[in-house]
């Protein structure tokens, strides 16, 4: 079965093309540059930027697989996949309304998928170089290490998930205010740093003390498994405006990045750790922008490491948003509902699984 996947849920544009659990091409745009100026994503450029990329992305993404044939036969597409939600709205619609066209189009199933039930595949998908043909795919073992406990954290959403078995899952817990790659972006503008934050804390934390300044760790003794992120950062800002001369010694910027991150990933690790060993999981699984934070992937690994858990952690360029994911998952999805030996049979134009 081959699947053309769209994204298009925050800010950037993506398109996929998977096969039998392997990723024939992923291609990522990042519109990052442009909201930069502004601080944050702002949901109308988004959208703009994906009704100008979208169609050049997913031309890449089909001449990248070895699709590109010409203009005059139909693409050899089974099926179309896009985000359903959760993102933001306008932006979503561009993606999710124009894999819908594609379908109708082609007389072909759609599916619409969960954004973060696809985040649950990325720690699944083994690196181009890992492979004997230089393609990226599904473990096939993936299934073994359910259930597991995933953290997926990124700039909208701060997530632990229980994943029971394949297709099942349920949230242990979610974010109450702000989410922690939200956490990083907006210290670091307290900071003076530009936006995203997050990649440039990363980078001063390495030469700070993480002890350097006391934060507090929100929820972290609380028995439930929310997060909340608000206080730390108003902590932050109570902080800078106290000890502003600060800001003007590197050094002290560095000491101050290390202490705002160490109370983010203690509080996130912590909380992981809590989660799998009271639901009695071998396996710790996580993805997301900020799961790109080096300091974040040691101290899972430490702490993985220490309880005997198994850990597994998507690839950086998989961490961040991507089709890829949301490819991958559309088929275990089709795989699920129509065994092989049934599905031509069953699946009938304009059938949608949304
Ligand atoms: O998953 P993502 O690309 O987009 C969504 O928000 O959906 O995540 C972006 C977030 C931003 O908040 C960014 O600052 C954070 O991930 N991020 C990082 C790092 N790289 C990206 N945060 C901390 N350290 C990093 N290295
Ligand atoms: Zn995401």
């Amino acid at each position: 079965m081959t699947l053309l996947a769209l994204e298009t849920s925050c800010d950037e544009t993506s398109a996929a093309v998977v096969r039998d659990g392997k990723i024939l091409a992923n291609i990522v745009s990042s519109q990052i540059k442009l909201h930069a100026e502004y601080g944050g994503v702002v949901p109308e450029l988004a959208a703009r930027e994906h009704l100008k990329n979208l169609l050049p992305v997913a031309r890449a993404a089909l001449h990248a697989a070895g699709l590109a044939i010409p203009a005059d036969q139909p693409l050899p597409i089974d099926a179309v996949a896009a985000t359903q939600g959760p993102g933001l709205g306008i932006a979503l619609l561009v993606g999710f309304k124009a894999a819908q066209a594609v379908a109708f189009a082609l007389n072909k199933p759609f599916v619409g998928i969960h954004h973060h039930e696809a985040h649950l595949y990325s720690p699944w998908i083994a690196s181009r170089s890992a492979a004997a043909d230089g393609t990226s795919s599904l473990y096939a073992d993936f299934a073994a290490f359910q259930p597991n406990v995933s953290l997926i954290v990124s700039g909208g959403h701060t997530l632990l998930v229980l994943v029971e078995s394949e297709l099942k899952h349920r949230v242990l817990g979610g974010t109450m205010d702000d989410a922690a790659g939200e956490c990083f972006d907006k210290t670091g503008k307290l900071m003076g740093l530009a936006y995203p934050a997050g990649p440039i804390i990363d980078q001063l934390a390495e030469a700070g003390n993480p002890n350097a300044f006391s934060f507090p760790r929100p929820l972290l003794h609380e028995a439930h498994d929310d997060f909340s992120f608000s206080g730390l950062k108003t902590s932050v800002r109570y902080f800078i405006r106290d000890h502003a001369a600060l800001l003007q010694d590197r050094s002290s910027v560095c000491d101050l990045c290390a202490s705002v991150q160490a109370a983010i990933i203690e509080v996130l690790v912590k909380k992981t750790l809590r989660a799998a060993q009271r639901e009695g999981v071998r396996c710790v699984t996580a993805s997301g922008g900020v799961t790109c934070n080096r300091a974040l992937r040691a101290a899972l690994e430490k702490a993985c490491r220490k309880s005997g858990v198994t850990l597994r952690l998507a690839e950086k360029s998989l961490c961040t948003d991507n089709a890829a994911m949301i490819g991958i998952l559309a088929e275990r999805k089709l795989l699920a509902r129509f065994p092989e030996s049934s599905r031509d049979e069953e699946i009938k134009p304009g059938w949608a699984l949304t």
